[in-house]
């Protein structure tokens, strides 16, 4: 697998996967957090979005269609499961973190040089993965971080 075919690959995974667990944590959180369960809503949307990008792109470029599409969505889903003791606070730092991965990683991938099409997408995802990240700073202001 090269390089471009890897990065489409595991790029539509986690986006599959990341709205898979946000469609369970809107599920899990609805009654209890409806604003919240409202938000992770949301990211599952665009996180599905962003996998039909990617999908679309592996079309184009492979001229067949990526698989597995029901298997990382329950893989999402089996990690909300999972993840199911952790408290609401350390579940969303978990996906801050992950989120926060990525931005790093698509910044990195733009930063290069790197095929059109795959810089498209990754400049399209690029500030909603933004948005992902922050929503646990948004939610849980931390006050050591402000400056002194
Ligand atoms: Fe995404
Ligand atoms: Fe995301």
């Amino acid at each position: 697998m090269n390089d471009m075919s890897y990065r489409i690959t595991r790029s539509f995974r986690m986006e599959m996967m990341g709205t898979g667990l946000y469609r369970s944590l809107s599920a899990q959180y609805r009654k209890s957090e409806p604003e919240l369960s409202r938000r992770f809503s949301e990211f599952a949307r665009q996180e599905h979005m962003h996998g039909r990008l990617f999908e679309k792109l592996a079309q184009k470029t492979f001229g067949k269609p990526l698989r597995g599409d029901k298997f990382w969505l329950f893989m999402g889903r089996l990690t909300a499961f999972l993840m199911r003791p952790l408290s609401l606070k350390s579940k969303m730092k978990k996906l801050s973190a992950i989120e926060s991965q990525a931005v790093a990683d698509i910044e990195k991938v733009l930063s290069g040089s790197v095929d059109d099409g795959l810089r498209t997408v990754m400049k399209t995802i690029l500030p909603d993965e933004k948005v992902h990240a922050g929503l646990y700073r948004q939610i849980f202001p931390s006050h050591e971080e402000k400056p002194l």
